[in-house]
């Protein structure tokens, strides 16, 4: 049957959305699959029934896309649809209430506090130290993201935040080696390790540039890497999630590890990782988007 590609939305990561979407197309496309653009900014997402579509994949990022909104619409509508489902994606959107699952349930995650206008920014800073880690609790790809060096750059770092989420979350900042845990079905992809510039593995640097090193197999300990590997399964598992993900992860120096978030609705650009991860063990773009959407229902 007809499959609908959602792309675009309305979040603050349309852009990018677009990108992935317009990949994912044409790489179902190329496997004779009847794919077609649906953008639910453009046309209301209750057409896509009208439109004769019977399963969807999902490529949109953040809100209204990648939050529980369109895969509670689609499943309303009773069109199969790839990925996490209502629940999973509206937790894993909220990186406050994704901590307190992955809390309760054993799943290592920095130490963070809720900043709200009330709060001691001061305070935060004495128990935190800096750098730390203010960001929005649902937003995606750096959008809203400082790493606060000084206490004077604090209250600037909350307002950013706050003027795109009223949860804001300060984080502890784990120095270590950047890694990120794909997941696909039941199982997890190989490690990829990002090498990013001083400035980090921001916004522009993640897709836009050439600056970033991505380095898949992620030479770490193979050990380090299962147990990597077995928490992500975890971190996904307690989430609710299904289908595929990606959760981003850092490991200190001394072998120990922070999950960070989970993604449900992961970039599938050029630039992007999951995608890397899955070339590793043979698979290609064309082929991850063809198991992707064979895994979809609801
Ligand atoms: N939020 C972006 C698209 C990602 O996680 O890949
Ligand atoms: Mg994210």
């Amino acid at each position: 049957g007809k499959v609908a590609v959602l792309m675009g939305g309305k979040s603050a990561e349309r852009e990018i959305s677009l990108i992935s979407g317009k990949a994912v197309l044409a790489a179902l496309q190329s496997k004779g699959v009847d794919a077609h653009a649906f953008d639910p900014a453009v046309l209301p997402i209750w057409e896509i029934r009208k439109e004769g579509f019977d399963r969807a994949f999902i490529a949109l990022h953040g809100r209204f896309g990648e939050d529980g909104t369109v895969q509670g619409a689609l499943e309303t509508l009773g069109v199969p649809y790839t990925g996490s489902g209502v629940m999973a994606s509206a937790l894993s959107m909220d990186k406050w209430r994704t901590k307190l699952v992955w809390l309760a349930a054993g799943v290592p995650t920095p130490k963070y506090r809720i900043l709200t206008p009330q709060t001691d920014l001061a305070g935060v800073i004495a128990e935190l130290g800096l750098p730390l880690i203010v960001k929005p609790a649902r937003e995606g790809s750096s959008i809203g993201v400082t790493k606060v060096r000084t206490p004077a750059d604090m209250a600037a770092a909350f307002a950013l935040a706050h003027q795109l989420d009223p949860i804001v979350i300060a984080e502890e900042f784990v120095a270590g080696q950047e890694l990120t845990a794909a997941v696909l079905g039941e199982q997890a992809l190989p490690l990829v390790r990002i090498e990013a510039p001083e400035e980090g593995y921001d916004y522009n640097n993640k897709y836009f540039t050439d600056e970033v090193r991505y380095h898949c197999p992620a030479g770490i300990r193979p050990d380090v890497a299962e147990a990597i590997q077995q928490s992500a399964l975890r971190a996904f598992q307690v989430l609710g999630c299904k289908g595929w993900g990606r959760a981003d992860v850092i490991l200190r120096a001394d072998g120990s590890y922070a999950f960070l978030e989970m993604n449900t609705a992961p970039g599938m650009t050029s630039h992007s990782l999951v995608p890397m991860a899955a070339r590793a063990t043979g698979m290609s773009f064309e082929d991850l988007c063809v198991d992707i959407l064979a895994r979809a229902s609801f």
